[in-house]
């Protein structure tokens, strides 16, 4: 792929993720499903995209002063490519001459050459104000507007956070690491260590959970040790905590209520494989069917599948619809969310997410936890977990839970890691560590 075409595809991907017509993850081809030989240029795609998501509201911002009118809604293209040749220009070290010519000879492949010009003339007077700028003679940015984000989730995380308010916003800005689990059923995590710095890969151990590992740099799956024989997976050290908190045993029913694409499932499913005694058993439940693949592809790597294993499509606050009646001794609901915890992993939530999700999320996520209390048996246990860090997603939601429910009681999650809120303990990103995430640990009242 030329490097123009780099350029034309990485509009097209954007002005159609400006539509609401998908996400970074579903545009983006996956790395996994791209040939050899075009993996540099879809790296640079990704970085492309990721970084214009990341730094949209400024960079637009920007644009606007740049041109004298907005372009039209069919031109979204040309807005797009403008915006990726400023990411260029101020975020990424290449020649600006490339961010310019090739940002001009894309929008001819996107038939538009009637933009040369304009795309020409923008991308040279912006280069002359970073110019400016970088000897001090530019305006600077507010302390919110450098962050980038939009106005009313950086107002809501100052009136969540107050003090950590800035910390939250930069640590979404940052390139996240490249975080591993290793399968401690079948390798202790300081062999994994000695296999990657045999392979000449520089990583370091997680400190909160016992599996995590942290790379120094982001590799190809395939690079990995033992990947495709399941020694390990990719997930973030947040999310590894989960098993610690739901205390599976042996013999549990066990429910994993929002399961795609199954990070969880399968961390909950290793730490059993070793267990003696009566077999437990595991729900996986997802109301996207395609999503359910996923699961089973990592359940095949992991060699976790098994008759105890089941996936369902199914929609988890309608229990009417697949519930046996048999009661759960663990739920875990890992609830749809905001995902605000993970920008830095997702930045096009910058850029997609809306105020009104908060309040629909939050609707849903009172639903799911409400209808699936009536699944949980008398003693057992619910883990409510997002990877949001807006209150009324997590202690807030979770606290009126409990005021409404006379048969729920909070379970303290007695650990050093995180902040203590309301209720549940909250975990916020910060620059090389974990990303954003909540848990809450409910038990029912066994009379
Ligand atoms: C945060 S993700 C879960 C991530 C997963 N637990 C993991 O560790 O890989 C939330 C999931 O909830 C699913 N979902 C949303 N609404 C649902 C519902 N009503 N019933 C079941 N699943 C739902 C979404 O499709 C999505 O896969």
């Amino acid at each position: 792929m030329k490097p123009a075409k780099v350029r034309a595809n990485a509009a097209q991907i954007l002005a159609r993720l400006l539509k609401q017509q998908g996400s970074l993850a579903s545009l983006l081809p996956r790395p996994a499903d791209v040939a050899e030989s075009d993996q540099n240029q879809i790296a640079l795609l990704r970085e492309l995209c990721f970084g214009t998501c990341r730094w949209y509201h400024q960079l637009s911002r920007e644009l606007a002063r740049l041109i004298d009118k907005p372009l039209k809604n069919k031109d979204a293209d040309i807005q797009c490519l403008l915006l990726l040749g400023m990411y260029q220009l101020q975020y990424m070290r290449l020649a600006d001459h490339a961010a310019v010519n090739e940002s001009v000879n894309a929008s001819v492949l996107l038939k538009k050459g009637w933009a040369k010009a304009l795309i020409n003339g923008v991308l040279r007077q912006y280069q002359r104000q970073l110019a400016a700028a970088s000897e001090g003679k530019a305006d600077v940015d507010s302390d919110d507007a450098r962050f980038a984000y939009p106005d009313w989730l950086s107002s809501q995380l100052h009136k969540d956070w107050s003090g950590q308010a800035i910390q939250i916003l930069h640590a979404g800005n940052q390139h996240p690491p490249m975080t591993l689990r290793v399968n401690l059923s079948r390798i202790t995590r300081t062999d994994y260590l000695e296999r990657l710095t045999d392979a000449g890969i520089r990583a370091v151990a997680g400190k909160l959970a016992d599996t995590a590992v942290y790379l120094d740099q982001g590799r190809p799956v395939s690079s990995l040790p033992g990947f495709d024989e399941g020694l390990v997976s990719v997930q973030d050290e947040a999310s590894q905590l989960i098993p610690g908190l739901l205390l599976t045993s042996h013999g549990h029913r066990i429910l994993d209520a929002c399961a795609a694409p199954g990070g969880k499932t399968c961390h909950i499913l290793e730490t059993l494989a070793d267990a003696d005694g009566e077999p437990s058993s595991l729900l996986a439940l997802d109301i996207e069917a395609r999503r359910l693949t996923r699961i089973e592809e990592n359940l095949q790597r992991l060699k976790l599948a098994s008759t105890r294993v089941k996936l369902m499509a199914a929609d988890s606050s309608e229990p009417d619809e697949w519930w046996d009646g048999e009661a759960f001794d663990r739920i875990l609901l890992d609830a749809p969310c905001t995902a605000t915890g993970i920008v830095r992993r997702q930045p096009d939530i910058k850029v997609l997410r809306q105020a009104a999700d908060v309040v629909r999320l939050s609707e849903l996520q009172q639903k799911l936890l409400t209808r699936l209390w009536a699944c949980l048996a008398p003693g057992g246990m619910l883990l409510y977990s997002t990877c949001s860090v807006l209150r009324a997603e997590n202690d807030q939601q979770i606290s009126s839970f409990l005021a409404e429910t006379p048969d729920a009681e909070e379970v303290p999650i007695v650990v050093d890691w995180g902040t203590a809120v309301a209720a549940g303990r909250q975990l916020l990103p910060t620059e090389q560590g974990p990303d954003g995430f909540y848990f809450a640990v409910l038990q029912k009242i066994a009379h």
